[in-house]
């Protein structure tokens, strides 16, 4: 469950970082790759571009945080092709932490426990539904 008062957090801290998301991405992915050299090969496509899709995949779902209704089927989809990808459901720890540690540096002092508890709420909302709709079929 994610409460209103985390929704906020995240919109609002999201919103300090997006601005600068090409440098965000760089850290996220030098990070993921750091964590686990074997993710590596599975990013086929240029990690310019990937690091762009990530980010306004991320700004769609952190905006779309007051519709989950309407964010539901798009993540479900999305994990469904992560499946294609090759990710598989351990993938999203790592991603999680490379994802936080990069909050972390993003934001500073603005990173508080609270800010930080409302990330793992929204992105375990998010890597559930998507682990979910890839194991079924
Ligand atoms: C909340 C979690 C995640 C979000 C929002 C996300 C978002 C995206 C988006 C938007 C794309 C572009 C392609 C598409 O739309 O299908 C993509 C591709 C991809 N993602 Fe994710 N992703 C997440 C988790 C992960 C995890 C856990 C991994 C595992 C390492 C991963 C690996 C990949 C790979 C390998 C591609 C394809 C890259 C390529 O074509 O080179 N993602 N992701």
């Amino acid at each position: 469950m994610i409460t209103d008062e985390q929704k906020a957090l995240v919109q609002g801290s999201w919103a300090k970082v997006a601005p600068s998301a090409d440098a965000v991405a760089k850290i996220f992915y030098a990070k993921l790759f750091e964590l686990d050299p074997a993710v590596e090969p599975l990013f086929t496509s240029d990690i310019e571009a990937q690091g762009k899709k990530l980010m306004k995949t991320l700004s769609f779902a952190v905006n779309g945080l007051n519709n989950l209704d309407r964010l539901v089927p798009v993540v479900e989809d999305l994990g469904r092709r992560h499946k294609g990808y090759g990710v598989v459901p351990k993938h999203y720890e790592t991603v999680a932490a490379a994802l936080i540690d990069t909050l972390a540096k993003g934001l500073g002092d603005d990173f508080t426990d609270e800010t930080k508890d409302a990330w793992v709420a929204v992105y375990t909302v998010l890597s559930t539904t998507m682990i979910s709709a890839a194991s079924d079929n």
